[in-house]
């Protein structure tokens, strides 16, 4: 069976390189001169662990080539993924699916044989049944030979383990409209389903909203645990206990109950919106208004780490605790409160990435703050061991440095907001020998406290009341 894969971002290059690995023959496409150049020599244009030596692996072999011609894919594969983006609609909360709708017809209007077109990308429910439409229509005015059918098959690959959750993944689902396209499906996806993996054929609608569905639960986890952080920042007590306590019920689950700077990157955040969006299309405003919720709590955090960085350093400056009120989360113009105390501080900042294993900083939580500090006066040395670059595109005006010492060098706080292992890893005694001033705030919660405060350091963390005199 030969695969194509239109699309070569991390959800298409993965799939691409996934699929030659399983034994296909694969011709990824894009319209991107330069992406398809850079893979055919392979190279990957993003950090995925373990997705170069694959690509290379088979870009050798001659079993994954890379093209930017639908011609070449529509009269050769059997089978074509679609890996496109949906992104956020600019100044809007929808999907915007111009790539997938392109996608579909230039397929409609190349393919030469019998074939089946299977959607990856995450996109609102009804997209399917409209695509299968648009594609009908295309094929009868095409008038070329061969006859193609649509399926839907989402992707929950994770980045950063992208190439481990395509080749064992939780689950398959496919939305399906005849037996014949399960069928082709089960072919690809053998060597998984022998192994056991869970198998979902359902109907499109139930494909299409199982992935945001999906989404939607681990966005409302993660800022389930974040809205107790609000309250234990205020009331006192442990977030991480509190997460580590429900975590035993197994009808809970103690997995994203990490309490931190939130959830960010090219898919939590957009998915929840376009949810909300397709859901009030359908003249339901109310049924995932909670999901406003869960967003907002997400943004908040990011307003209660400068609020936090406003305290510690008014405390380690004169002793008083100056803070700026838990804000809304809306906003990036900073409070004069803020300005005050931030304006001149020297801050390091310990990541950009929306998560480790990543040098994804789309709607990075880390890269927003570090930006905010930045506009309210501070002078921030970013440094992340693989987002440095990314970051420096969308905020050039920021401070960036190549190693960890150097981002603390004179620092007068330092602030932990991607959890990568360089920084768990550090040593109290080493860092803050460096620094100006002994103070830190981890974001993430993944610093023990104790040695830091041995080592005479000021720690704050999102989750925690900031209590300084426990710190001296
Ligand atoms: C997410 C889903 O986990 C995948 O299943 C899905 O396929 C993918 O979106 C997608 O739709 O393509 P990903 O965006 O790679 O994957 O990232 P996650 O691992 O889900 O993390 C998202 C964010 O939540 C990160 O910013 C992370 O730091 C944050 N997070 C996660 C927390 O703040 N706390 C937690 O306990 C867990």
């Amino acid at each position: 069976m030969r695969i194509s894969v239109i699309g070569t971002g991390y959800l298409g290059a993965t799939h691409a390189a996934c699929m030659a690995e399983l034994g296909f023959e694969v011709l990824g496409l894009d319209i991107d001169q330069a992406k398809i150049d850079a893979l055919t020599r392979g190279e990957l244009p993003f950090h995925e662990p373990g997705l170069p030596e694959l690509l290379t692996k088979h870009v050798d072999s001659g079993r994954l080539r890379f093209t930017t011609s639908y011609e070449e894919v529509g009269t050769w594969a059997d089978v074509h993924f679609i890996g496109v983006g949906t992104p956020q609609k600019p100044g809007e909360s929808a999907a915007d699916l111009r790539f997938v709708d392109a996608a579909v017809a230039s397929l409609a209007e190349h393919i030469t044989r019998d074939a089946l077109i299977v959607g990856k990308s995450t996109v609102p429910v009804g997209t399917a049944e409209r695509l299968g439409t648009l594609l009908a229509d295309a094929r009868a005015h095409a008038g070329l030979p061969g006859t193609v059918e649509l399926a839907w098959n989402p992707e929950f690959l994770r980045e950063g383990y992208a190439v481990r959750d395509t080749l064992t993944p939780d689950r398959l689902v496919v939305g399906v409209e005849s037996a014949h396209a399960e069928n082709v499906l089960r072919q690809v996806y053998a060597k998984s389903l022998a192994e056991g993996t869970p198998w979902i054929a359902t109907d499109f609608a139930t494909a299409e909203l199982v992935k945001v569905a999906a989404n939607a639960f681990l966005a409302t986890k993660i800022s389930f645990i974040n809205a107790f952080s609000e309250i234990t920042e205020i009331a006192g007590g442990d977030i991480g206990t509190l997460a580590d306590a429900i975590g035993h019920d197994p009808r809970i689950g103690r997995k994203f109950l990490n309490a931190g700077v939130g959830f960010g990157g090219g898919c939590l955040p957009k998915d929840i919106r376009a949810l909300q969006a397709r859901v009030s299309e359908l003249g339901l405003d109310r049924t995932m208004r909670f999901l406003a919720e869960m967003d907002d709590i997400n943004l908040r955090r990011r307003d209660r780490v400068v609020d936090l960085a406003v305290q510690v350093l008014s405390h380690s400056l004169n002793g008083s605790i100056r803070t700026t009120g838990v804000g809304d989360g809306s906003g990036t113009v900073p409070s004069p409160a803020a300005v005050e105390v931030l304006n001149g501080a020297k801050i390091a900042i310990l990541g950009v990435t929306f998560k480790p294993h990543s040098d994804d900083v789309r709607d990075s939580p880390a890269l927003d703050v570090a930006n905010r500090l930045f506009t309210a006066g501070a002078e921030v040395a970013v440094y992340d061991p693989k987002g440095n670059a990314n970051a420096a595109r969308r905020f050039p005006r920021l401070g960036y440095v190549n190693t960890l010492q150097k981002a603390v060098i004179g620092a007068d706080l330092m602030i932990l907001l991607t959890e990568w292992d360089e920084f768990r890893q550090m040593d109290p005694e080493d860092i803050g020998r460096l620094m100006d001033r002994r103070t830190l705030i981890d974001a993430r919660n993944v610093l023990d406290p104790a040695p830091w405060r041995a080592a005479g350091f000021t720690h704050a963390a999102l989750g925690h009341r900031f209590a300084p005199e426990k710190s001296v």
